[in-house]
């Protein structure tokens, strides 16, 4: 009954006792039950901290391909959810909250992506992953941010490729390997935001900052970029740089571990175009909060659940994926 009523809200409404410490609530929850927690960059920083293991698309993939554990939260959106599913079909898991879905994704429906790889015979399918598991069905290998101009270059030059959905990674890896890949016209409403104006007006204020950007931004925005990279790439970066500030063009959650990683350098979220906040959150990240992920794993809801026809054809371009990350040592 209570199922019924969670599976209408997408999440666990039952309101959580304020005398419960949440984090040692959920560390005992995880031990009883040898579930991990796997958490995106660009969830909330408590939900970092807790987690067992916090990374980009890529090393979420990576961990839950090898996970011992009966039972995986994916602390993140709804495909990364599916991606782990689909590599782990015998688990658990299990997504805070459901309705975290993703702009990317949702602007690549399956049965219209289907259509444009079958108006394009000899075309070889690469797909980012953010993308629904279904369209991953009709894809010769996946890729992420991390890995997908190495993946691309593995291909031969003249190699005709369908790349989607992310336009803008699109025309970034065409550009960078010199390629003309017939590219799917989706993008990140979050990445989008970006403002070419006041990132130009701040890096005027800190002549001395970097601008780091992910390649979902918009081409004005990466033309202003000192680095562009994943979410981990850009981490990587500023961790490593002798440099002590950085206005850094991603999700801002990404702040939290590059903070926590370099206490001494400051870090200053790129401004949207038309919002009086100054930072980028995606919506659909932040709906994932410390008492879902309490009721989550206390009740083992909500669940993911891929139809397994789709799974036994998804699973093969991300294990393709992991096979070639493997071997480039990403
Ligand atoms: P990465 O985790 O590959 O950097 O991608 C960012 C993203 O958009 C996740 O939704
Ligand atoms: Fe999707 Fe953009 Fe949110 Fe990433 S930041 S989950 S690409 S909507």
């Amino acid at each position: 009954m209570k199922k019924d009523e969670w599976l209408k809200t997408g999440f666990v409404n039952e309101p959580v006792d304020k005398d419960i410490d949440l984090k040692v609530a959920i560390d005992r929850l995880r031990k009883e039950k040898n579930a991990v927690i796997l958490a995106h960059y660009y969830q909330e920083g408590e939900i970092q901290d807790i987690a067992d293991f916090v990374g980009d698309s890529l090393a979420l993939a990576q961990w839950a391909a090898k996970t011992t554990a009966d039972i995986i939260v994916l602390c993140g959106v709804h495909f990364m959810g599916e991606t782990a599913k689909v590599l782990c079909p015998d688990k658990k898991v299990l997504v805070p909250d459901l309705n975290a879905g993703c702009s990317l994704a949702d602007s690549c429906p399956a049965d219209k992506f289907a259509q444009f790889v079958k108006e394009h015979p000899g075309y070889t399918v690469i797909s980012y992953v953010n993308t629904t598991a279904a369209v991953k069905a009709v894809t010769d290998v996946v890729v992420t941010s991390t890995n997908a101009k190495q993946i691309v270059e593995s291909f031969p030059k003249d190699e005709k490729i369908i790349f989607g959905p992310d336009r803008n990674l699109g025309n970034y890896i065409n550009s960078i390997t010199n390629r003309n890949m017939l590219l799917w016209d989706g993008a990140c409403h979050v990445h989008e935001q970006f403002s070419v104006e006041k990132i130009v007006e701040l890096k005027a204020q800190y002549p001395d900052a970097l601008v780091l950007a992910h390649p979902e931004c918009k081409s004005t925005v990466l033309k202003l970029a000192d680095y562009i990279g994943s979410t981990a790439a850009l981490l990587k970066f500023a961790t490593k740089s002798e440099v002590k500030r950085f206005i850094v063009a991603t999700e801002s959650g990404i702040l939290h571990e590059m903070q926590k990683q370099a206490p001494d350098k400051t870090f200053i979220p790129a401004p949207p175009n038309d919002s009086t906040c100054a930072c980028n959150e995606c919506s659909f990240m932040r709906l994932n909060t410390l008492e879902k992920l309490y009721n989550c794993l206390k009740y083992e809801f909500p669940e993911i659940e891929v139809d397994p026809d789709i799974a036994k054809e998804a699973v093969k371009p991300i294990k393709r994926m992991l096979d070639i990350s493997e071997q480039l040592g990403l």
